[in-house]
């Protein structure tokens, strides 16, 4: 699908049914998270820009690559994306954050927001906004929404999992945005699970249940 990218790597792809077992403890989920992250960023960024600089090894001079060009928001949509953050940062340490507070309604599975703040120079960057679950799409729509309000331009949103549904909601509403996700799972119950899924990404990262 156009704008879409599974990332079908058997180490992304072992470490995603790890995450999706049932009986995982909440520290090897979230240092899973944190692994799958950095894999994932790793993919997200595949295509950045760099510049042929002029380098001293310890035997000869020699032109070599660095990354050029724009910098950096990485936005996680609080809480799970938290999850993913570190294993980003751990690729890309001088990004800035910027935190996006929604949760979602359980009766309307609407997206509300509780906490918002950017960098100032966000039009200035490419935004990788993060979130473990592209389930129904609201949130990820309502997001977006607040970053391009904000003046964001170039945004691409990452995750692990995603429905059909998520992901036709999300290339409608924000066709210039580009999905990269591990997996695109079968669909979305009633509750607006994703099934088969893993259960409740924030719960498990953080143990509150
Ligand atoms: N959010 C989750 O944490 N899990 C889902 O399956 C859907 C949304």
């Amino acid at each position: 699908m156009q704008g879409v990218t599974v990332v079908d790597h058997p180490l992304v792809a072992h470490k995603l049914t790890l995450m999706r077992e049932s009986g995982r403890s909440t520290k090897s989920f979230r240092e899973l998270a944190r692994e799958i992250g950095l894999l994932l960023g790793y993919e997200a960024l595949r295509d950045l820009p760099v510049d042929m600089v002029e380098i001293e090894t310890p035997l000869e001079s020699t032109l070599a690559p660095m990354i050029a060009g724009k910098k950096l928001v990485l936005a996680p949509i609080l809480r799970a994306g938290l999850g993913f953050l570190d294993g980003f940062l751990e690729i890309a340490p001088s990004a800035r954050v910027a935190h996006v507070g929604l949760y979602r309604e359980p009766a309307t599975l609407q997206a509300v927001r509780y906490y918002f703040k950017a960098p100032a120079d966000i039009a200035d960057r490419l935004v990788l906004v993060l979130d473990p679950m592209l389930a129904t799409g609201n949130t990820a729509v309502a997001a977006i929404d607040l970053l391009k309000e904000r003046g964001a331009r170039d945004i691409r949103f990452v995750c692990l999992l995603a429905a059909p549904e998520g992901v036709a909601r999300l290339r409608q509403a924000h066709p210039d945005v580009a999905i990269v996700t591990a997996s695109i799972d079968a669909r979305l119950d009633d509750h607006g699970y994703i099934r088969p899924g893993l259960g409740d990404a924030g719960d498990r990262l953080f143990g509150t249940r």
